[in-house]
């Protein structure tokens, strides 16, 4: 089976590939192979001479508060690159796996402290979030072969170019910095290791599990500031630590105060603290 992966330089991109089973026949797009705005290299790419049974779509404009200085670039890059990418895979025949986000939630399961499943409606209260959801739009509306796979807090060895790292390694080189830390804990999400990611998208695909959309995270969930003290116990740092509410920190992008994603259709990678500890096993805390 041939397989390409758009976006292979970042965080999940890497694991995709790392994890790849061996009878994957694998071809790998970064950024600047050609870029998903772009709908003629789009075509040249995914619907020339080489076709590909499933085309896995990691790329996007995600820095949330950027995205509400530009939103065209965020429906550029989420809408409508995505719409390009849609066009392409409908052409070649492929399947398209498109990777999606807990933002595209509002939160307001906060009260009942509630999952988030996939047949919930979604309701995005931020330029990223709605760029991303007119993305699904396009993906479910337009395509017949598709899985939407929601995931949410990503971080992985390879760090999110876009957002300079994430969060695990900001919190470890902070702290290793002797900073005093400030992290929010009435903000309540599902981390997720890209590692672990990766393998439940393989088995989503290879397993042939129907067309649909699809949550797909570890399970259980915490505030940032139970995220960050875990990382710093599990990596054994020391560091002065302090929660604080959401509204002593102003950001551009009003962010969900609860976007627990929780799946009614089986594929979920276990506690989100054993995603974690494999993590700060893979890296080297000391190098950072
Ligand atoms: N990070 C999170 O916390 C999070 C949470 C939930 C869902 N998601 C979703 O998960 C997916 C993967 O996230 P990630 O954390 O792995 O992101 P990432 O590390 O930033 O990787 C995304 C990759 O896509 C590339 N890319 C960006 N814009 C592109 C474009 N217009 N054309 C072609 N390639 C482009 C980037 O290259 P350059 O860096 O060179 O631009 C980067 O290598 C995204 O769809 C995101 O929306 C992320």
């Amino acid at each position: 089976m041939k397989f390409a992966i758009i976006g292979s330089r970042g965080q999940l991109g890497q694991d995709l590939i790392r994890t790849s089973p061996s009878k994957v026949e694998l071809t790998t797009f970064t950024h600047a192979d050609f870029d998903i705005t772009d709908r003629e290299d789009v075509f040249d790419f995914l619907a020339g001479e080489e076709k590909f049974d499933i085309v896995i779509n990691t790329a996007a404009f995600h820095k949330t508060d950027l995205c509400e200085d530009e939103p065209q670039k965020a429906f550029v890059v989420n809408a409508v690159g995505v719409k390009n990418l849609v066009e392409a895979c409908e052409k070649a025949g492929s399947v398209l796996v498109h990777i999606s986000t807990d933002y595209v939630f509002d939160g307001g399961k906060l009260s009942k402290k509630e999952p988030y499943y996939e047949d919930d409606i979604p309701n995005p209260i931020n330029i990223y979030g709605i760029s991303k959801l007119a993305g699904e739009n396009v993906v479910k509306n337009y395509l017949e072969k598709y899985y939407i796979v929601r995931s949410s807090s990503l971080y992985g060895v390879a760090g999110a170019s876009g957002k300079g790292g994430n969060f695990p390694y900001t919190i470890l080189r902070k702290a290793k910095a002797g900073e005093k830390l400030k992290v929010v804990d009435d903000i309540y999400m599902v981390p997720t290791h890209t590692y672990d990611l990766a393998q439940g998208i393989w088995r989503l695909v290879l397993e042939e599990h129907p067309y649909g959309i699809y949550h797909i995270t570890h399970t259980g969930y915490c505030s940032w500031y139970e995220f960050a003290k875990k990382i710093l116990e599990l990596a054994n740092i020391e560091a002065f630590i302090e929660p604080v509410s959401h509204k002593e920190f102003r950001t551009k992008a009003r962010r969900p105060l609860w976007s627990v994603l929780g799946t009614k259709k089986g594929i979920d990678l276990g506690p989100w603290v054993e995603g974690l500890k494999k993590f700060i096993e893979c890296i080297n805390v000391e190098d950072l």
